[in-house]
């Protein structure tokens, strides 16, 4: 199934976050957005969700057209693009398990919704996917008292819960370390390949974005100024998206690096951490 943005534009007063973008993905691609603070990528990840309204243009799914859905059409296609934020926005109060069967809400009745009842079928399935991050043993924890890897983890198990056809990410990885930013971007990147969901993901990093997906698209000013796979993004291409410094110097590929290239010595002393990248592995033989 197709999905495409067609002179997708949103302006803010006479400021214009996004201009004009026009975009074609193929179900099951892993797409990475990247550019500067202020570039347009958290507008653009809204507005495909339907948290912000384009000013113009249309955003099509097939041939269902997403701009102009409402009513409980508009909670389907909500259900249908589950999002994940960089500051998790999880229940901090509410332990785990509910915090992750409330991916549900979108499925059911606004009875059962309003009375908190969830099935055992809905159980099983966010223990199952809570193993699957490696984070079950944390599944009666407040998820406020988890550490920020192990909420992004809680946060995608939470979209899994959606049967998302689309995994939309606006800087998933921003808000944590580098082992931590490594099993979240190996865990979306497993759902993109297990399952065929489409990803896309704004990263604030470049070397992620190579390391990662399979097609970037670089913004700047509102503009997609890039689109394309890793191989094509060269300097004059980077120079393009995150523009020149103030000194007029070039942009140095470093700076918009948080290098997730760990040392072997910082793995085997996050032994407990790396639990999640084996049990991925291992689900995945
Ligand atoms: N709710 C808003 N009201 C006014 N201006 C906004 C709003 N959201 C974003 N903008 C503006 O739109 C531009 C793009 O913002 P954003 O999409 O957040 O960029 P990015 O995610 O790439 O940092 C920025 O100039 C920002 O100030
Ligand atoms: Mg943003």
């Amino acid at each position: 199934m197709k999905f495409e943005l067609k002179n997708l534009t949103r302006r803010f007063g006479d400021r214009i976050a996004v201009n004009s973008v026009n975009v074609e993905i193929p179900q099951g691609q892993m797409v990475g957005v990247i550019g500067r603070s202020g570039a347009g990528k958290s507008t653009l990840l809204r507005m495909i969700n339907r948290l912000q309204e384009p000013s113009s243009g249309s955003i099509h799914f097939g041939d269902q057209e997403v701009s102009a859905l409402r009513g409980a059409a508009l909670r389907h296609w909500q259900r249908d693009c589950a999002m994940i934020f960089q500051q998790f926005n999880l229940v901090p109060r509410l332990d785990v398990m509910t915090n992750v069967l409330l991916g549900r809400l979108n499925h059911r009745s606004t009875t059962m919704s309003m009375l908190n009842i969830f099935t055992r079928e809905e159980r099983i399935m966010a223990i199952a996917a809570l193993e699957r991050l490696g984070i079950e043993q944390t599944a009666l924890q407040p998820a406020g008292t988890l550490s920020g890897g192990q909420q992004q983890r809680v946060a995608i198990a939470r979209a899994l819960m959606q049967t998302p056809k689309m995994l939309l990410a606006d800087e998933p990885i921003a808000s944590l370390d580098p082992l931590n930013a490594k099993i979240v971007m190996d865990a979306l990147r497993d759902i993109n390949e297990r399952e065929g969901i489409t990803v896309i993901t704004n990263l604030h990093t470049l070397d992620t974005a190579r390391n990662y997906c399979e097609r970037i698209i670089g913004m700047a000013g509102g503009k997609v100024v890039f689109d394309g796979p890793p191989s094509a993004l060269t300097a004059s291409a980077v120079q393009e998206i995150y523009g020149s410094d103030r000194d007029g110097a070039g942009i140095d590929e470093t700076m918009t690096s948080t290098a997730i290239n760990i040392p072997a010595a910082a793995i085997s002393s996050g032994a407990s951490q790396s639990v999640g990248i084996e049990h991925l592995a291992g689900a995945r033989a």
